[in-house]
């Protein structure tokens, strides 16, 4: 299959914890400004991949990668990891908002990480576009100053999306990012999750067939560290190449 304008560049990548090799020479491209879910069951190595894409397997102490990643043309891998990791963001399965910061500082961790410090009219308008990219500012613009841990699980997961936009990457990293969260904010994610790959490249993991059915245009299917199917969503979904695909996604095994 051509990918026109793949982001992500894969080529025999196999990630490694100690001895144990938990994804196996995964060569793949992935397109740009689209969604793609990344799918299979349990283990099969959907978070270990993507921590490959933005250098955070490699923190795992013992963890290491073979192969190579391409971030467009360039070899992330001989890369300063803190500017992959800028430009490669990640949200988590369980929001993570740090709790002794404000809403306001929390969408600037960011930068203060990087070390950066911002004008206040700068730093100003970027809170703003970055809650306003997250679909939250019209609920927290008039607590911008108190913390974020009174919001609501939903809320606490559109700040973490907010922070991580907040430094302007290029592609966002999501693990399961509405598992922990009722239907309603699952639903407010997900229109949110479809109205920002106009700026930027989501790579999602999910459970939830029908949910990976709602946002995504493309699917990675993993099975026991392999990729072993890769396509527009419809066309896996419907038409799946590998019987191991079709057995996942008629709930043969979870
Ligand atoms: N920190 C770790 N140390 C050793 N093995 C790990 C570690 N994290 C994950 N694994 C193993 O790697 C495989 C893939 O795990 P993971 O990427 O978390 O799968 P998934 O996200 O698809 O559930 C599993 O067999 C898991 O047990
Ligand atoms: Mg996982």
């Amino acid at each position: 299959m051509k990918i026109k304008n793949p982001i992500f560049t894969t080529e025999d990548l196999c990630a490694y914890y100690g001895d144990f090799m938990a994804i196996k020479h995964v060569t793949v491209k992935i397109p740009e400004k689209q969604v793609t879910a990344v799918m299979g069951p349990s283990g099969c190595g959907k978070t270990t991949f993507i921590r490959c894409l933005n250098r955070l397997h490699e923190l795992t102490p013992g963890a290491r990668i073979t192969g190579k990643i391409f971030l467009r043309d360039q070899d992330i891998l001989q890369m300063d990891p803190i500017i992959v990791r800028r430009k490669v963001g990640m949200v988590f399965q369980r929001p993570n908002p740090f709790p002794t910061m404000t809403i306001y500082e929390n969408v600037l961790a960011g930068y203060k990480l990087l070390g950066i410090r911002l004008p206040k009219e700068e730093a100003d308008r970027i809170v703003e576009e970055a809650l306003k990219k997250a679909a939250l500012w019209d609920e927290v613009k008039d607590v911008l100053h108190r913390r974020g841990t009174f919001l609501s699980g939903g809320q606490q997961q559109r700040l973490c999306i907010a922070r991580a936009l907040a430094v302007k990457p290029e592609v966002l990293l999501m693990d399961e990012p509405t598992s922990a969260l009722d239907p309603k904010a699952t639903l407010q994610i997900e229109n949110l999750i479809v109205e920002l790959k106009q700026t930027v490249t989501i790579i999602i993991v999910t459970h939830n067939m029908p949910q990976a059915g709602r946002i995504s245009d493309y699917t990675a299917f993993f099975y026991l560290g392999e990729l072993i199917e890769f396509g527009p969503t419809a066309e896996v979904f419907t038409n799946p190449k590998d019987p191991r695909t079709e057995e996942y996604l008629t709930g043969k095994f979870s």
